[in-house]
């Protein structure tokens, strides 16, 4: 997710029991040039195994490049963002835009396939609007085109982030394919994965459900595995996940930079917390590791 899974988030989730967990989409064009700032995003934790790469672009030629670029630094399969509604993407063609064109999607995606040793996975929604739901089809020539797992977001384009995920076009568009299909869109607890993995897809993929809870994965997977849920962290864990996080961050970019990304990661850990309307405008202000810190006291003190 664009602005959140850098490698220190990743880690926790890891750590909090994801399976697998995916990079903030990078740009081909910008792989392709070599920005500098992109390849940042590509940073990867030797521990992360498996962890995938997910590219952005509706070029063939430039996609080519660009996961040969991404195969370089180690990941072990690479995404093709064909979900991402925000029209600055959607406007060069890229993102959810595909879905309008199922053969230059299919084109993309024998490219990525062709100059590349790594699965090629490709993220899609389940259609551009309400008219249009084509995932079933859309996702199924995909799979004909070499890609080796879909992930889909049960809303359209038109919706954007609204209205609910459709877990029937999730289903059949699990039905329809032979390869694994993972299921995304409003996992937020143990109840909705069921009601994902009820769909029959093979897997599930959790975007915001994650967000100020990386604890989720631990719940999910005792859930599956038959064992008691694992209770959320006490307020003093809470305030040491978050400075673990905002350390990492800072590691990774300086703190300048990493309390600039803080800003918006530290707000979830307060969310629905009684009385964090003001910690939460301090979020938005955060400057320093120091300033973190304080948050971290105040979660500390507010159980
Ligand atoms: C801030 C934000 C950034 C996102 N960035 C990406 C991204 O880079 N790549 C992607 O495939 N999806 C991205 N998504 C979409 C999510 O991965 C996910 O498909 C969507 O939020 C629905 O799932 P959820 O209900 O679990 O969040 C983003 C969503 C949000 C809210």
């Amino acid at each position: 997710m664009a602005g959140n899974t850098n490698l220190a988030y990743r880690r926790l989730c890891k750590k909090f029991g994801a399976e697998l967990t995916c990079t903030e989409m990078v740009s081909s064009r910008a792989l392709e040039f070599g920005d500098a700032k992109s390849l940042t995003y590509l940073e990867r934790g030797k521990e992360e195994e498996p962890v995938v790469a997910q590219i952005f672009g509706a070029s063939p030629e430039t996609l080519a490049i660009a996961v040969q670029e991404v195969e370089k630094r180690g990941f072990h399969a690479i995404d093709l963002n064909m979900g991402c509604p925000v029209p600055k993407i959607t406007g060069s063609g890229g993102g959810s835009s595909l879905l309008r064109d199922p053969d230059l999607a299919a084109r993309c995606i024998e490219s990525m396939v062709a100059h590349s040793g790594l699965p090629i996975t490709a993220k899609i929604r389940a259609g551009w609007d309400s008219a249009n739901k084509n995932a079933p089809a859309f996702a199924h020539q995909l799979q004909e085109a070499g890609a080796a797992v879909i992930t889909i977001h049960g809303r359209t384009r038109a919706q954007k982030y609204m209205g609910e995920a459709d877990l029937d076009i999730i289903a059949e568009t699990a039905a329809r394919c032979s390869i694994p299909v993972i299921g995304n869109g409003d996992i937020t607890d143990v109840p909705s994965a069921m009601r994902m993995f009820a769909t029959g897809v093979n897997g599930i993929a959790i975007g915001r459900g994650a967000l100020g809870k990386p604890w989720i994965f631990r719940q999910i997977r005792a859930a599956l595995q038959g064992e008691d849920i694992p209770k959320a962290p006490t307020a003093n864990e809470r305030a040491s996940i978050l400075l673990e996080l905002g350390e990492g961050i800072a590691q990774l970019y300086g703190e300048k930079r990493g309390m600039l990304v803080m800003r918006r990661l530290a707000s979830d850990f307060f969310k629905g917390l009684p009385g964090s309307a003001k910690a939460r405008a301090e979020c938005i202000k955060l400057k320093s590791l120091e300033d973190l810190h304080r948050l971290a006291e105040w979660l500390n003190s507010n159980p």
